[in-house]
Protein backbone atom coordinates (compact mmCIF):
# COMPACT_ATOMS: atom_id res chain seq x y z
CA UNK A 1 0.00 0.00 0.00
CA UNK A 2 2.57 2.46 1.34
CA UNK A 3 4.61 1.39 -2.67
CA UNK A 4 1.33 2.24 -4.29
CA UNK A 5 1.04 5.38 -2.63
CA UNK A 6 4.37 6.56 -2.99
CA UNK A 7 4.55 5.45 -6.77
CA UNK A 8 0.75 7.52 -7.57
CA UNK A 9 2.45 10.26 -6.03
CA UNK A 10 5.77 10.33 -7.93
CA UNK A 11 3.50 10.24 -11.26
CA UNK A 12 1.30 12.97 -10.11
CA UNK A 13 4.30 14.98 -9.69
CA UNK A 14 5.33 14.70 -12.98
CA UNK A 15 2.18 15.91 -14.50
CA UNK A 16 1.88 19.95 -15.15
CA UNK A 17 -1.86 20.60 -14.68
CA UNK A 18 -1.66 24.08 -15.98
CA UNK A 19 0.50 23.05 -19.10
CA UNK A 20 -2.64 20.93 -20.00
CA UNK A 21 -5.09 22.97 -19.90
CA UNK A 22 -3.11 25.30 -21.77
CA UNK A 23 -2.65 22.68 -24.46
CA UNK A 24 -6.09 22.48 -23.71
CA UNK A 25 -7.14 25.63 -24.91
CA UNK A 26 -4.70 25.91 -27.78
CA UNK A 27 -6.96 22.47 -29.03
CA UNK A 28 -10.25 24.68 -28.54
CA UNK A 29 -8.83 27.54 -30.52
CA UNK A 30 -7.30 25.79 -33.50
CA UNK A 31 -9.16 22.62 -33.99
CA UNK A 32 -11.24 22.75 -37.04
CA UNK A 33 -14.76 21.91 -35.42
CA UNK A 34 -16.09 20.79 -32.14
CA UNK A 35 -16.00 17.04 -32.69
CA UNK A 36 -11.52 17.46 -33.68
CA UNK A 37 -11.23 19.59 -30.72
CA UNK A 38 -12.93 17.02 -27.89
CA UNK A 39 -10.73 13.66 -30.12
CA UNK A 40 -7.83 15.65 -29.23
CA UNK A 41 -8.32 16.44 -25.72
CA UNK A 42 -9.47 12.55 -24.98
CA UNK A 43 -5.93 11.91 -26.99
CA UNK A 44 -4.72 14.50 -24.98
CA UNK A 45 -5.49 13.41 -21.30
CA UNK A 46 -4.97 9.85 -22.02
CA UNK A 47 -1.76 10.16 -22.84
CA UNK A 48 -0.66 13.20 -20.23
CA UNK A 49 -2.31 11.65 -17.26
CA UNK A 50 -0.83 8.64 -16.10
CA UNK A 51 -3.57 7.40 -14.00
CA UNK A 52 -6.76 8.02 -17.47
CA UNK A 53 -7.09 4.94 -18.98
CA UNK A 54 -10.46 5.59 -20.72
CA UNK A 55 -11.34 9.26 -21.65
CA UNK A 56 -14.43 10.20 -23.66
CA UNK A 57 -17.54 12.64 -24.09
CA UNK A 58 -21.11 11.90 -24.24
CA UNK A 59 -23.24 14.01 -25.62
CA UNK A 60 -27.38 14.90 -25.14
CA UNK A 61 -29.03 13.18 -28.16
CA UNK A 62 -31.10 16.29 -29.25
CA UNK A 63 -33.29 13.71 -30.88
CA UNK A 64 -34.42 11.64 -27.72
CA UNK A 65 -35.74 12.26 -24.46
CA UNK A 66 -32.94 11.66 -21.62
CA UNK A 67 -30.53 10.18 -23.62
CA UNK A 68 -27.07 10.06 -23.72
CA UNK A 69 -24.84 9.56 -27.06
CA UNK A 70 -21.31 8.30 -26.84
CA UNK A 71 -19.05 11.09 -28.85
CA UNK A 72 -15.40 10.61 -29.30
CA UNK A 73 -13.32 9.12 -27.16
CA UNK A 74 -9.48 7.73 -26.35
CA UNK A 75 -9.11 4.23 -24.92
CA UNK A 76 -10.94 1.00 -25.37
CA UNK A 77 -14.33 0.79 -27.39
CA UNK A 78 -17.06 0.60 -25.04
CA UNK A 79 -20.41 -0.90 -25.55
CA UNK A 80 -22.51 2.00 -23.80
CA UNK A 81 -22.76 3.82 -27.09
CA UNK A 82 -26.39 5.29 -25.30
CA UNK A 83 -27.36 5.58 -21.89
CA UNK A 84 -30.24 7.32 -20.65
CA UNK A 85 -30.54 9.65 -17.52
CA UNK A 86 -30.09 8.02 -14.54
CA UNK A 87 -28.11 4.88 -15.30
CA UNK A 88 -24.47 4.22 -14.44
CA UNK A 89 -22.50 7.47 -12.91
CA UNK A 90 -22.97 8.76 -16.26
CA UNK A 91 -26.62 8.97 -16.26
CA UNK A 92 -26.58 10.14 -12.63
CA UNK A 93 -24.83 12.99 -13.48
CA UNK A 94 -26.73 13.94 -16.41
CA UNK A 95 -30.19 14.44 -13.66
CA UNK A 96 -27.77 15.75 -11.39
CA UNK A 97 -25.84 18.02 -13.47
CA UNK A 98 -22.89 17.81 -11.12
CA UNK A 99 -19.43 16.20 -10.53
CA UNK A 100 -19.95 12.73 -9.87
CA UNK A 101 -16.84 10.83 -8.49
CA UNK A 102 -16.34 7.42 -7.99
CA UNK A 103 -13.33 6.25 -6.20
CA UNK A 104 -14.45 2.70 -5.82
CA UNK A 105 -17.07 1.83 -8.62
CA UNK A 106 -17.30 -1.56 -7.13
CA UNK A 107 -19.14 -0.49 -4.21
CA UNK A 108 -21.68 1.43 -6.23
CA UNK A 109 -24.79 0.17 -6.79
CA UNK A 110 -25.66 1.96 -9.75
CA UNK A 111 -23.09 1.96 -12.34
CA UNK A 112 -22.50 0.39 -15.87
CA UNK A 113 -18.82 -1.45 -16.32
CA UNK A 114 -16.98 -0.64 -19.34
CA UNK A 115 -14.45 -2.75 -18.70
CA UNK A 116 -13.47 -5.09 -15.40
CA UNK A 117 -10.46 -3.12 -15.10
CA UNK A 118 -12.14 0.06 -13.87
CA UNK A 119 -12.00 1.05 -10.09
CA UNK A 120 -12.66 4.44 -9.97
CA UNK A 121 -14.17 6.87 -12.17
CA UNK A 122 -15.52 10.75 -12.57
CA UNK A 123 -17.85 12.41 -14.78
CA UNK A 124 -17.89 16.30 -15.36
CA UNK A 125 -20.88 18.24 -16.38
CA UNK A 126 -21.33 20.85 -19.62
CA UNK A 127 -23.31 23.66 -19.03
CA UNK A 128 -24.43 26.32 -20.89
CA UNK A 129 -26.23 28.02 -18.66
CA UNK A 130 -28.51 25.80 -17.03
CA UNK A 131 -28.65 23.57 -20.11
CA UNK A 132 -26.54 20.10 -19.74
CA UNK A 133 -24.91 19.97 -23.29
CA UNK A 134 -23.01 16.90 -22.27
CA UNK A 135 -20.00 15.51 -20.25
CA UNK A 136 -16.46 14.14 -19.79
CA UNK A 137 -16.20 10.80 -18.59
CA UNK A 138 -12.74 9.20 -17.20
CA UNK A 139 -11.95 5.69 -16.12
CA UNK A 140 -9.25 4.77 -14.58
CA UNK A 141 -7.76 1.24 -13.52
CA UNK A 142 -6.54 2.76 -10.17
CA UNK A 143 -8.65 2.48 -6.90
CA UNK A 144 -9.14 6.17 -5.19
CA UNK A 145 -7.21 7.48 -8.40
CA UNK A 146 -9.13 10.67 -9.20
CA UNK A 147 -7.40 14.09 -7.38
CA UNK A 148 -8.72 17.31 -6.50
CA UNK A 149 -6.59 18.95 -9.52
CA UNK A 150 -8.18 16.21 -11.98
CA UNK A 151 -11.49 17.38 -10.82
CA UNK A 152 -10.23 21.13 -11.27
CA UNK A 153 -8.72 20.85 -14.73
CA UNK A 154 -12.17 18.84 -16.20
CA UNK A 155 -14.02 21.25 -14.57
CA UNK A 156 -12.01 24.45 -16.12
CA UNK A 157 -12.39 22.50 -19.48
CA UNK A 158 -15.81 21.53 -19.83
CA UNK A 159 -16.39 25.32 -18.95
CA UNK A 160 -15.05 26.51 -22.34
CA UNK A 161 -15.90 23.52 -23.89
CA UNK A 162 -19.67 24.92 -23.23
CA UNK A 163 -17.85 28.09 -25.52
CA UNK A 164 -18.02 25.47 -28.47
CA UNK A 165 -22.27 24.77 -28.49
N1 LIG B 1 -19.14 3.59 -16.26
C1 LIG B 1 -20.07 4.49 -16.88
C2 LIG B 1 -20.42 4.04 -18.27
C3 LIG B 1 -19.55 4.59 -19.32
S1 LIG B 1 -18.10 3.79 -19.46
O1 LIG B 1 -17.29 4.05 -18.25
C4 LIG B 1 -17.22 4.27 -20.78
C5 LIG B 1 -21.31 4.63 -16.03
O2 LIG B 1 -21.47 3.95 -15.01
O3 LIG B 1 -22.15 5.46 -16.38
Amino acid sequence: MLTQLSLFRMSEKEISYSQLLKKSQRILQEAADREEAMQHICTLLLREIPHFDWVGFYLVDPLAEKQLILGPYAGEPTEHTRIAFGQGICGQAADTKEVFISQDVSAESNYLSCSPDVQSEIVVPILKGEELIGEIDIDSNQRNAITEQDRELLVALCEELAELF
